[in-house]
């Protein structure tokens, strides 16, 4: 049996359990009514209008936003714009398989479009405009072949536009702009018909649509009349900007000199990533950390193009960059900007890239310009944590999980106790903890967060994805503490023992997070069934060790959180190295 599904006597008990927290619930709510009932659950925030959506109706048909077959009583039509609704899109709306009409604009919906919405094949209007929506365009939406009217702008989409998108030969209205989307705009295909305003304001976009060819070769460098100008344009700009790092000046030169050519090329070739990479700034180096020129950095950077995108997040897009030397980096373009930011820019990252630790991702070097930031770390070759565990998790086997959580304390313990200045992270989650090729985990993105968000910074940090890590106090005031990284790690504990994403759909399908499935399963005595049924050979007693060290991490009470101090000696002493006694294997429960 699998450690997490659930048994009839559970389900008998939720049920009763439901009973009895809401008297006037009769199960008779319509399907449609429960995937409803769900989406509302995902729904943290609204104006108030999903108040009458009373779960004891025996269908939906009433509710407000929502439109019914009058016959089968299936939804056809839900549509709520502009009601201040935040939180993420549940995957539940693919139950709504008779929907034409899905209108959820002008929101604060973040997190990912549900591919599950490819199962909604009945669709005609999909307007999803105006939210802080991020990763992928699913290409399941290529599968709602009555699709007519198609809005995802004013997003923070990213990666390419899928191809399946093409074969979308209803559609009438189309529009991706202003999102993070890169490469090529599919040709072949029903695409083809838009033109440039359906496409407007994203990073790098190519194709006939937006007049840009996709496969010029690289630039070609030659002198224009123009170009000395913007040479004393930039050059005071930057020499200002440097004048108290005067021993930098020279690279500086250099990279600018390097920099001031992108730019001027990027204006005859609107696809080459180069073209504003670096433009009018320098490249600065901690501690000779990366043995190159700047100019030699420089001509590698401008050789990235999409092929070398390995991830991109809430931040901007991370590239990875080989050197000659077989040397290998990862390159994180960040795209925000605020003004007035740089010099705090160079400060900040001045402290971060002196912060160096085994099991942190060691930051190299930096380059400031008023267009584009980027930010050189090591490159780690196992990939982020999150792929891992969730694409690949036959690569982790209980001994390895340990080690990876025991490296993510140390380098957290690190931050919070042994650095100087110490640093709170703010964005401990799974794809911030990278794998070396050896599976040893590190921690990465360390300040960033409170580096690159704004004032409402935690607002920044849910939609960069943290969603499911961010303790209870943290979401109601913004301000992190070392304790809100303690919660985060704690979650980031139970998402590697369980194997399920923090906001895992079977959670939100019983009403939970994985903590509060975490807090249910301790009450019933059976908190071992969390762990995942892939792992096998768990050791009872260092099991109930980390449990209860990663029950500790996720109080709700900030001052019954251990520190990571105490957390990696507790590992150290009761996780890593219990008795070899008895075995508890999740796979024979
Ligand atoms: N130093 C690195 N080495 C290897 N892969 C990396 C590195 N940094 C980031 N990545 C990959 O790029 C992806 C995007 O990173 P990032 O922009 O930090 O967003 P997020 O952390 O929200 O996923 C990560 O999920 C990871 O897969
Ligand atoms: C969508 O359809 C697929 C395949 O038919 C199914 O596996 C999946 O559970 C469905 N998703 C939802 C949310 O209904
Ligand atoms: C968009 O296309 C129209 C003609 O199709 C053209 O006049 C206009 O300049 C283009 N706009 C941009 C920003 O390329
Ligand atoms: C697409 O959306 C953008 C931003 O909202 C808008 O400026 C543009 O006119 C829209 N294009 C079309 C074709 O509706
Ligand atoms: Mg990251």
């Amino acid at each position: 049996m699998g450690g997490f599904s659930l048994k009839i006597q559970d389900l008998l008990f939720l049920s009763v359990l439901l009973l009895c927290i809401f008297p006037r619930l009769t199960l008779a709510l319509n399907p449609d009514g429960q995937a409803l009932v769900n989406f509302r659950i995902a729904i943290s925030g609204s104006d108030g209008v999903l108040e009458q959506w009373r779960p004891e109706d025996s269908d939906p048909c009433g509710w407000k936003g929502v439109q019914c077959d009058s016959k089968s009583k299936r939804v056809t039509s839900l549509s709520l714009p502009n009601h201040k609704l935040s939180g993420y899109i549940s995957p539940d709306i693919g139950k709504l398989d008779q929907l034409q009409f899905l209108a959820l604009h002008d929101n604060n919906f973040y997190g990912a479009i549900p591919p599950a919405l490819g199962n909604c094949t009945n669709l005609k209007s999909l307007f999803l405009q105006s939210n802080y929506l991020s990763g992928w365009i699913p290409d399941e939406l290529g599968n709602l072949p009555e699709l007519e009217n198609l809005d995802l702008s004013s997003n923070s989409l990213s990666g390419n536009i899928p191809s399946s998108l093409g074969k979308l030969n209803n559609l009438g209205i189309f529009n991706v702009s202003t999102n993070f989307l890169v490469g090529q705009i599919p040709s072949d295909g029903h695409l083809a018909k838009f033109g440039n305003d359906s496409f407007l304001g994203n990073r790098n976009l190519c194709g006939k649509q937006v007049s840009q060819d996709c496969n010029n070769g690289g630039p070609s460098i030659s002198p224009s009349p123009d170009s000395a100008q913007s040479q004393n344009k930039n050059g005071r700009l930057l020499i200002s900007a440097s004048a108290t790092v005067g021993a930098l000046l020279l690279v500086a030169l250099m990279c600018f000199w390097g920099c001031f050519l992108y730019k001027r090329l990027g204006k005859n070739d609107g696809k080459s990533l180069a073209m504003d990479i670096c433009a009018g700034a320098s490249i600065v180096m901690f501690h000779g950390d990366l043995p190159y020129s700047s100019k030699d950095i420089i001509k590698k950077l401008e050789t990235l193009n999409e092929e070398h995108i390995i991830g991109s997040g809430g931040f901007g897009t991370v590239y990875k960059l080989a050197m000659d030397d077989g040397n290998v980096f990862a390159v994180k373009r960040i795209i925000k900007m605020n003004e007035g930011f740089d010099r705090f820019f160079e400060r900040e990252l001045e402290i971060l890239g002196s912060i160096k630790h085994r099991y942190l991702v060691n930051l190299r070097g930096y380059c400031n310009s008023p267009t584009s930031k980027l930010l050189i770390y090591d490159f780690l070759s196992g990939g982020s944590l999150d792929e891992v565990l969730h694409e690949r998790s036959e690569q982790l086997d209980w001994g390895a999980r340990l080690t990876v959580i025991m490296g993510a304390a140390k380098g957290l313990a690190y931050l919070h106790h042994d650095c100087s200045p110490r640093v709170i992270h703010r964005d401990i989650k799974s794809s911030n903890i990278l794998l070396d090729g050896n599976f040893e985990a590190r921690v990465s993105d360390f300040g960033l967060a409170k580096l690159l968000g704004d004032e409402e910074s935690h607002i920044t940090t849910i939609v960069a994805g943290t969603f499911g890590y961010l303790a209870p106090e943290y979401m109601q005031s913004g301000r992190a503490t070392e304790k809100t990284d303690v919660y985060s790690f704690g979650v980031l504990v139970l998402e590697v023992i369980s194997g399920k994403r923090p906001t895992d759909a079977s959670y939100i399908e019983k009403g939970f997070n994985i903590v509060g499935w975490l807090n249910y399963l301790a009450s019933e005595n059976r908190r071992t069934e969390i762990v995942d049924p892939l792992c096998e050979r768990v050791q009872t007693e260092s099991l109930d060790s980390l449990l209860s060290v990663a029950t500790q991490c996720v109080s709700s009470s900030p001052d019954d959180r251990p520190t990571m101090h105490r957390v990696v000696q507790i590992l150290e002493s009761e996780v890593m190295t219990p008795c070899p006694s008895d075995f508890y294997d999740s796979s024979s429960d």
